[in-house]
């Protein structure tokens, strides 16, 4: 077994800290830095909400901060608890970032719109959260601090976790029809492609502050839900409903296509692409 210090690929590895390494986009950031030493941390290992754990060194010179509260409906029913993960998680984040010397990577999300629009955000629009969750995120925007990268992206999905895609699957199963709300509009992304553009943002040492990075081309809910069923070869029909219909607890933007407007930023490719990349390796 070769030790690290007589490994001269092991000094040139940065010591990469995934937090919420459990999750979808924890999973896949784990993924996309495999080939440098990834410090996984899933809430067993680091509950965000507390202050950073002691850490074996070497001490982390990137961290990719994926931990987050994402239940946007519950998030009405216990802001507090949704900004303690949210906001004090950024901040433990960003704290042990600064003690380390570590460049910090925050991620956030097309819900610190409002929706009002009807052409795509860029980083300079002004946000307005219309739920708690989205309120949660934006102020976790601020804790992560001017040194961050805060990625905003949107609708991410997964072969694992829950997310529509694997919800779709289990009910197209299931059912002859679907109800599917069809006047939101967004940018499903899947989290692989996230990853690897967050590693093209850190690896370019793009400058720091806000960025868009969401897959190219838009849909609404349904839109989706059909393409899924296409794509995965089920006759299963969506039919399409207004957001009233399902009287969910948060309100939702009923537009938040992201873009960048910064030079250099990372492309990802369409949605389309990233459905079919993810029913390929998806468990069914
Ligand atoms: N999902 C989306 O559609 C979406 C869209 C835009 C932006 N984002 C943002 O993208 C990031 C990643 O989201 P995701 O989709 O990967 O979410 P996810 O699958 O729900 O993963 C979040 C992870 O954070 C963990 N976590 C929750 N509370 C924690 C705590 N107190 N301490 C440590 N870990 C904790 C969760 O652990 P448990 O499993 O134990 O709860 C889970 O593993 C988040 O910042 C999210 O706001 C998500």
């Amino acid at each position: 077994m070769e030790h690290a210090d007589t490994d001269p690929l092991a000094a040139r590895r940065r010591r990469v800290l995934v937090t919420g390494a459990h999750g979808q986009l924890g999973r896949a950031l784990q993924e996309a830095f495999a080939d440098e030493d990834v410090l996984a941390l899933g809430r067993g290992a680091w509950d965000v909400t507390l202050p950073p754990p002691e850490l074996p060194p070497p001490p982390p010179s990137l961290v990719l901060h994926a931990a987050a509260w994402t239940d946007v409906d519950g998030a009405e029913a216990d802001p507090q608890g949704a900004a303690a993960v949210n906001v004090g998680g950024t901040m433990h984040a960003a704290e042990l970032a600064r003690a380390a010397g570590a460049s910090l990577v925050a991620f956030s999300t097309d819900y610190v719109f409002d929706g009002e629009r009807r052409e795509p955000y860029v980083e300079s629009d002004g946000p307005n959260p219309l739920s708690a969750y989205g309120r949660t995120k934006l102020q976790a925007e601020g804790a992560a601090g001017e040194d961050a990268w805060v990625v905003r992206s949107s609708w991410l999905f997964a072969e694992q976790g829950t997310n529509v895609v694997r919800t779709m699957l289990r009910l197209g199963a299931e059912r002859e029809e679907v109800a599917v709300v069809d006047d939101q509009r967004g940018c499903p992304t899947y989290v692989s492609h996230l990853a690897a553009a967050t590693r093209e943002l850190v690896d370019g040492d793009l400058p720091r502050g806000v960025w868009h990075l969401a897959a190219k081309g838009d849909c609404t809910w349904a839109e989706f839900a059909e393409a899924i069923f296409e794509q995965a070869g089920i006759a299963c029909r969506v039919r399409r409903i207004g957001s009233g219909e399902l009287a969910r607890p948060a309100a939702r933007p009923a537009y938040s296509v992201l873009r960048s407007e910064r030079p250099g930023a990372p492309q990802l490719p369409h949605w389309r692409d990233g459905l079919r990349e993810c029913l390929a390796r998806i468990d069914r």
